[in-house]
């Protein structure tokens, strides 16, 4: 008996297809994505000053690895448009693979610039928010990774083909990475070493930036992969 309910990108059982409109406006939304992923990389490198101190390099390492690998890692899937406009599934496996890789060394060496600079400071470790959070973003990385690398070789699991189970898996836990980094950067602007630059409605303006690159990534994946009941016309 065929089932009823398939994995389909939202608004296709819809006849969402020719309403150019939303079309339009999803492709505008990942297009905003990725320019506000590129921005916010930016105006934290620009305000971090890197080279001034050791903690300098924390700021535009995790800015890096977060804003600009891990969502244009992500983006590279998107049905409407990716940067590198890939049309090859194979190519675009590959450039995720290069992007989260890159991201993974750069949030390490942006750790390990912190916790010199409060070593070298003699500050207590793990006393905010900010870098409780941080520590679970890291750590939910690693598995994420780990989880990645047994999507792309099922022979460490000792399996043929990766299970469906374990690509969906790794895409629901990619979103949980994505909102845990998106949360640790907003507490980061809630650091004194933030507020002391930053005030007032620049302030909300930036604090406001990482959600709207997240609520893109999160349309995307749970389109991709919640199940979605078929309505035939
Ligand atoms: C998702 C990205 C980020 C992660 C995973 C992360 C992780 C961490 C961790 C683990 C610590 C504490 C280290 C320790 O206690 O030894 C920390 C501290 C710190 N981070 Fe980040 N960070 C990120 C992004 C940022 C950004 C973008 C900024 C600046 C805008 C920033 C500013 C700070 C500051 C000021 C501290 C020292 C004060 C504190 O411990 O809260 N971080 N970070």
């Amino acid at each position: 008996m065929r089932s009823d309910v398939e994995y389909s990108p939202v608004g296709e059982g819809l006849g969402m297809r020719d309403f150019w409109l939303y079309a339009w406006m999803r492709r505008a939304a990942v297009i905003a994505a990725h320019v506000t992923g590129v921005s916010l990389t930016i105006i934290i490198a620009v305000l971090s000053r890197p080279g001034t101190s050791l903690f300098s390099w924390h700021p535009l390492c995790m800015a890096l690895a977060y804003c600009l690998c891990m969502t244009e890692g992500i983006l590279i899937f998107s049905p409407e448009l990716s940067l590198f406009c890939f049309k090859s599934r194979k190519w675009k496996v590959r450039l995720h693979w290069f992007c989260q890789t890159l991201a993974l060394i750069v949030a390490a060496t942006g750790l390990g610039f912190i916790v010199a600079s409060k070593n070298l400071s003699e500050s207590r470790h793990l006393a905010t928010w900010h870098s409780r959070l941080g520590i679970c973003t890291l750590a939910a990385s690693a598995l994420q990774a780990a989880c990645g690398v047994c999507v792309i070789y099922p022979k460490l699991l000792c399996l043929s083909t990766p299970p469906p189970r374990l690509k969906l898996y790794h895409g629901t836990c990619g979103l949980v990475v994505y909102l845990l980094a998106t949360l640790t950067i907003m507490a980061a602007m809630l650091s004194d070493w933030y507020q002391a630059m930053v005030k007032g409605p620049v302030w909300w303006a930036i604090f406001l930036l990482p959600v709207f690159p997240a609520l893109v990534v999160m349309n995307q994946i749970t389109n991709g992969y919640l199940p979605r009941k078929k309505i035939s016309s």
